[in-house]
This record gives structure tokens, C-alpha cells and sequence, in this order.
């Protein structure tokens, strides 16, 4: 019994010692030690062993079978430190190497412009609102007091997407959806994308964007729209910034003008920026006609109100003093990368 039992020692000691993989050694502790193992058979062979001798073989076995296993313990550590050592090397990170360069973005010039004009307005109180860029022809022109055989719809080359709708060819509709909402006194400020077929040039895009202002109130005047518009172009293009408005025709306000600002390049003297003439139109306004409260259900024996459009790209233009619009829709991250 006793050499059965060395035998079975030193087989499991050379089986071991000639593993070359985990597995091989689990399949060494199967045969081994497992229940239908080697050991195992040793121990149901008891029966044939005098009582006696019973304890003294059962000491054998199991000191046979605890050296088996401590042996078979520090194989398998061996073998996981050698492959987690191995994996180690395989992974290794140069930490000395020089990081890849991470691109940060910018924000688009006409974005910057549109948050500042938004920044400046919302510090007066104004809420910005969005509106649809699907219009009918009742908003974009009729509720704006343009009549269907009005030539103001000539001028403002519309895209008509089929029934009713066309793709909006102002902002200003935006000012007859809050209306709508019957909720006055209103003081909104509706930025967004417009469209009208024209070929691109440097001045001119099928798609561009515009900034709607409306103020509804009791004894909205003339003085208040000149007072928001001149403090407007002082905090955007400074302090010194002078103003200007010049009589204008547009159907939805009575009067109606165009604002120019002093050149904020030459201060005024004419350069090669304002073409010589020291001002620089920025957009249009005027007071919200009585027909367009009307036709919004506003009383215009007691509201008025008065109401502006801004050129954003215009804005991004002058501001960044750029000389070419198409430059603003090419997103060249070269050209992108000033602002
Ligand atoms: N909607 C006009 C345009 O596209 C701009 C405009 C002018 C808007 C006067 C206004 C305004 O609200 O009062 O040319």
C-alpha cells in the first residue's frame, strides 16, 4: 500500500512538473485527486487493509494527497503570475509618449453674433421664442398686411413647398404667433433661419437668418423703439456708436424706418468699410401697424407696439469684419478657427 502510494506521489509530481498549460494541471488534479481519482481508489481498497492498519494508511493517503496538492498549488500560481506577467508585457503603455493633440471646436461666427444680440436683449427683458420655418401664406404675409397681389411678395423671392406653405421668407411672421397666444403686454425676441431663391454672392444666400423683435404694450411710442435700438447698437458695437433712422416702407409698420449705426470703423469720417458715407444700415423696424394688431386680435386703440428685423448675418459680417458671406455657410475649419 504504502509504495502503491509513492508511486501514485511521484507520477503526480513528474505529471505536474510536465505541464505546460492550466488546464493540464486541472486535468492532473482530476486524475489525481478527484473522485473517481487515483487517491480516491486507494481509500475504497481500506476494506482489504487490517483493522489496525486502517488509521495508519488513512494518515498516508492523506498526507500523500495533501503534498499532491501543495505541490499542485504553487504550480498553478506559478502559471497565473508567468500569464498575468506575459499579459503585462504584451500591454504595456508608454506613458512618455507625447498625447494626441484633442481638436477643440469653435463656435460658428453667425452663433456667436446670435447669442450677443439674444445676451443684450434678454438683459432688457425680452423672451426669445422660436417660430415654425413652414409657414402659410397667412403669416408670412398676409397677417403681415401683405395682400396676395401685393408686389412685397415679388420682392421677397418665396420658395411655395405645395398647398398653402411655403418655407418663410421673414422672421416677422413669428410676431403674428405671438400675438396669437393673446397674452400681452409682449416683449420677444424671435431669431431663425429664412429662405428666398436668390443666387449665392457675396452678399446673398437662399438661406440666411434673421432676428425678429416685437414690443406690445399701453403707450408703446416711437421714442421707445428709438431708445431700445440706440442702447442695442452701443452694447453691441460700443459706446461711441451713434444711430440714425431713415424713412422706409414696410407693410406691417406705420412709420417704418431703416437704422443706421455710425461706422465703428472710422468712427464716422468714411473709410472703405461704409463705403465713404461714415453709416452702416443694420436693420429694419417701425410701429406695429393697426391692421397687423387688428388681424391678431389686439386692440390698437389700446396696445401699440412697435417691431424690428435684424440681418444676423449682416451683424457677423461687420463684426468680424468679414468681406464675403458665402465664407459664413463653407464651414472651412480654417476660416473657422479665428473666431
Ligand atoms: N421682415 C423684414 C425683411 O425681411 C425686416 C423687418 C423690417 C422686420 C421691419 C421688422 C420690421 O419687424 O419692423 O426685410
Amino acid at each position: 500500500m504504502k509504495e502503491r502510494l509513492e508511486q501514485l506521489k511521484a507520477e503526480a509530481l513528474r505529471q505536474i512538473e510536465a505541464s505546460d498549460a492550466l488546464e493540464k494541471l486541472n486535468e492532473v488534479r482530476v486524475s489525481f485527486l478527484g473522485k473517481k481519482g487515483e487517491l480516491t481508489g486507494v481509500l475504497k481498497g481500506m476494506k482489504d487493509v487490517a483493522p489496525e492498519e486502517r488509521p495508519k494508511v488513512g494518515q498516508l493517503v492523506n498526507d500523500t494527497r495533501e503534498q499532491i496538492e501543495k505541490v499542485l498549488e504553487e504550480a498553478i500560481r506559478k502559471m497565473e503570475k508567468a500569464a498575468r506577467e506575459a499579459q503585462m508585457r504584451a500591454e504595456v503603455i508608454d506613458v512618455t509618449l507625447p498625447a494626441k493633440k484633442s481638436t477643440v471646436g469653435h463656435r460658428h461666427p453667425n452663433t456667436i453674433a446670435m447669442e450677443e444680440v439674444e445676451r443684450i436683449f434678454v438683459g432688457m427683458g425680452y423672451e426669445v421664442v422660436e417660430g415654425p420655418e413652414i409657414e402659410t401664406d397667412y403669416y408670412n404675409f398676409e397677417a403681415l398686411n401683405i395682400p396676395a397681389d401685393h408686389p412685397a411678395k415679388d420682392e421677397q423671392d418665396t420658395f411655395y413647398i405645395g398647398g398653402d406653405f411655403l418655407l418663410r421668407t421673414q422672421t416677422s411672421g413669428t410676431q403674428v404667433h405671438e400675438m396669437e397666444k393673446g397674452k400681452v403686454p409682449i416683449r420677444m425676441l424671435a431669431p431663425g433661419r429664412v429662405f428666398r431663391s436668390d443666387e449665392v454672392d457675396a452678399t446673398h444666400s437662399p438661406s440666411f437668418h434673421q432676428i425678429e423683435g416685437l414690443v406690445i404694450d399701453k403707450h408703446i411710442t416711437f421714442a421707445d423703439l428709438k431708445g431700445t435700438l440706440a442702447e442695442f447698437a452701443k452694447e453691441l458695437f460700443g459706446e461711441e456708436t451713434k444711430v440714425k433712422f431713415r424713412p422706409h416702407h414696410f407693410n406691417f409698420t406705420e412709420p417704418s424706418a431703416e437704422m443706421d449705426v455710425s461706422c465703428f470703423k472710422c468712427g464716422g469720417s468714411g473709410c472703405r468699410f461704409c463705403k465713404g458715407s461714415g453709416w452702416i444700415e443694420i436693420l429694419g423696424c417701425g410701429m406695429v401697424h393697426p391692421n397687423v394688431l387688428r388681424m391678431s386680435k389686439i386692440d390698437p386703440e389700446e396696445y401699440t407696439g412697435f417691431a424690428f428685423g435684424i440681418g444676423l448675418e449682416r451683424i457677423a459680417l461687420l463684426k468680424y469684419e468679414i468681406d464675403d458671406m458665402r465664407l459664413l455657410y463653407e464651414n472651412d475649419v480654417r476660416f473657422l478657427k479665428q473666431f
